[in-house]
């Protein structure tokens, strides 16, 4: 692993390269609960196979994903941005032994999580506010996934600027499971924010979710573009609603 773990301060396996501010996380855990979206371990262990929520349309990005890593040669470093729970490092992680993954997150709570089920030589949980370890992780990556989290970014295109700079030479950034907006939808979808967390008694979240213009992902190749199929829906085939981005350097 070319980052150095033996050096980084641990808490319940969990390595953190800056202290925690629980000013985004206590809300955010909030939302989850009263979503009911607080997993166990068990649950955790069988994702994406869960037949609940938003699970069944996740199956077939994630698989798209990892046969994408699977014909890649190994070792690859992979990080994945907004990890959670740490269910899709750990399959990441599962493709090949010889693949180091490192999985950061700004929530403690399910990064300890995450560390207490998934225990492999090849993952580790990082808490990390991204913007402060910029030196750190200079062209440190061949894969940087962000995986259902760029609502949580305000500045987004400022994050990909950084995670370019994170990339080695023939480096890509992945965005699955993540919904972009064209401008004129902007406005309406932050009215329905503000009224969904209102509404769940958490209105504090509302500054913590961001709506992100479809222009922002101009350079990125689709590499499954999400169309609505009225031919799928009748059949009951599930898909992600979200198209797949990819960046190369
Ligand atoms: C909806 S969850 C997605 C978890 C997982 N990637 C998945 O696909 O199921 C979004 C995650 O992004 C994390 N997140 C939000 N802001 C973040 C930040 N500034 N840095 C790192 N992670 C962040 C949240 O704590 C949360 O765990």
């Amino acid at each position: 692993m070319k980052l150095d773990f033996s050096r980084i301060t641990q808490q319940q396996n969990v390595y953190y390269l800056t202290p925690e501010d629980p000013s985004f996380s206590k809300h955010y855990l909030a939302i989850r609960e009263k979503e009911n979206r607080v997993l166990s371990d068990t649950e955790v262990r069988k994702l994406p196979y869960l037949p609940k929520d938003e699970w069944p349309y996740r199956i077939k990005s994630t698989e798209r994903f990892l046969t994408h890593v699977a014909k890649k040669k190994h070792p690859q470093h992979i990080l994945t941005i907004g990890c959670g729970n740490g269910w899709f490092s750990n399959k990441i992680a599962e493709v090949s032994t010889e693949n180091q993954v490192v999985g950061l997150d700004v929530n403690r709570e399910e990064l300890e999580q995450a560390a207490r089920i998934f225990k492999k030589k090849n993952l580790h949980f990082v808490y990390a506010d991204i913007f402060k370890i910029s030196k750190k992780c200079e062209t440190l990556f061949d894969i940087i996934t962000l995986n259902g989290a760029i609502q949580y970014f305000q500045d987004f295109e400022g994050l990909l600027s950084l995670l370019k700079t994170f990339l080695t030479e023939n480096g890509e950034i992945h965005i699955i499971d993540s919904p972009f907006y064209k401008m004129e939808e902007i406005a309406a979808a932050k009215e329905r924010t503000k009224n969904y967390y209102t509404e769940l008694g958490v209105p504090e979240m509302t500054p913590h979710y961001h709506h992100h213009d479809e222009k922002t992902v101009r350079d990125f190749e689709v590499w499954y573009a999400y169309k609505k199929n009225i031919i799928h829906k009748i059949l009951g085939k599930k898909d992600s609603p979200f198209s797949w981005y990819v960046f190369k350097s």
